[in-house]
């Protein structure tokens, strides 16, 4: 049997940790055997990538090398975790996954879209969500939601046109791509924003 496979996207302060932990809850209350994972990270080597990706000394990287250390990081989670989970049977739940390459580097650093799914092809081994929940914010809203809980990365620290495109651009590829991508008002309160998340993944599974 296959498992299934979420992820979770949206704007830096979306809420996507929390709206993940309440669903990792209750698909775990269903009985599923759940996989959370985040990009990026989730591995050893994907974690130490990270570290280089956000770290906020390294203002001269390229937004190419910058994309391709995603992916790389990609390329490791894929295939030690989310592949084998998925074919284990497992619902595997990702905060964050390609889309995020393909709003963040394509259209917000402007590398396109295209290029950006086309460069991960090789780190995800065909391996897409069943379903994106995209949880939808003002730019504005999120990045001060960030800023009273910690310290800003160096993506987080791009200035606020930065963010309104990633925001704009999270709607431009959820409307690309409707069956896939649902999208929810991240400013609604989180037991309403769980409500609709459980309903949809109950429709999915039925
Ligand atoms: P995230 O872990 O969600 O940030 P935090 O832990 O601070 O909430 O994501 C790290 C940052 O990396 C975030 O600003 C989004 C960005 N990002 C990309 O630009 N491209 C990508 O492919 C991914 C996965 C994340």
């Amino acid at each position: 049997m296959r498992g299934i496979f979420i992820s979770m996207e949206g704007p830096d302060g979306s809420g996507k940790s929390t709206q993940l932990e309440l669903l990792k809850k209750y698909l775990s209350d269903k009985g599923y055997e759940i996989i959370i994972t985040r990009e990026p990270g989730g591995t050893r080597i994907s974690e130490a990538v990270r570290e280089i990706i956000l770290n906020k000394e390294y203002t001269e990287m390229s937004y190419m090398t910058e994309a391709l250390l995603y992916a790389s990081a990609r390329a490791q989670l894929v295939s030690e975790v989310i592949k084998p989970a998925i074919d284990g049977g497992k619902a595997v739940i990702s905060d964050r996954f390609v889309d995020s390459s393909a709003v963040y580097q394509g259209m917000a650093r402007g590398l396109g879209v295209e290029n950006v799914y086309k460069m991960n092809e090789f780190a995800i081994q065909g391996v897409m969500p069943d379903l994106t929940i995209h949880l939808d914010l003002p730019a504005k809203v999120g990045i001060s939601r960030k800023k009273d809980q910690k310290e800003l990365d160096r993506m987080e620290l791009e200035a606020l046109d930065f963010h309104e495109k990633v925001a704009e651009g999270y709607r431009k590829l959820a409307e690309l791509a409707p069956d896939r991508i649902y999208t929810i008002d991240a400013t609604l309160p989180i037991d309403d924003i769980h409500g609709l998340i459980i309903e949809k993944i109950e429709n999915i599974l039925r």
